[in-house]
């Protein structure tokens, strides 16, 4: 497979989107695929720039062995450029993210912007709901649609590099 660059957003990069690239990364880890990929999160705010994630969603993907190692950063126009794939988790990222591109116009190399959804295999949620102001069910929900979409990502991407 040539090198994948990916990113994972979702409004405050704190919660979901740091999230998502933990659970990749731990699957990449698990496959034997760590050197094959560049991934990254982002928030389209920054008001948490600089931040880990959210403790409750560390604490909710380490009883599940997975670490998240990410540092809270806002998207940037380059992210367009620099990244093959933006994965978004819910319907406001995805418009806001495409809202961004519209800004760089018509051109190529531009990432491509999916819902993150859009790779589940066993949940048809159409959002990653946002579980800041909620309990601790809505961050398990986060990871378990999260683990579906990452394995569907990761089986979509190796089957475009057939
Ligand atoms: P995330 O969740 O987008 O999944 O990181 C949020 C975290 C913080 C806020 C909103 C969403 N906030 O408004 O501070």
């Amino acid at each position: 497979m040539a090198e994948q660059r990916l990113l994972f957003v979702c409004l405050g990069n704190i919660c979901r989107s740091p999230a998502a690239e933990g659970v990749f990364l731990h699957l990449l880890e698990q496959e034997g695929l760590s050197d094959q990929f560049v991934v990254d999160s982002a928030g389209t705010g920054g008001w948490h720039a600089g931040n880990p994630a959210d403790r409750r969603m560390r604490a909710a993907a380490e009883r599940r062995g997975i670490h998240l190692p990410s540092r809270a950063r806002q998207i940037t126009l380059a992210d367009l450029t620099d990244f093959d794939r933006i994965l978004t988790m819910d319907d406001e990222n995805f418009r806001n993210v495409r809202s961004l591109a519209r800004e760089l116009g018509e051109r190529p190399g531009l990432a491509s912007i999916e819902p993150m959804t859009s790779h589940c295999r066993q949940f048809s949620d159409r959002e990653v709901p946002d579980p800041y102001y909620g309990g601790e069910q809505g961050f398990e929900h986060v990871l378990d649609l999260l683990e579906d979409a990452c394995a569907g990502l990761l089986e979509c991407l190796r089957r475009e590099a057939r």
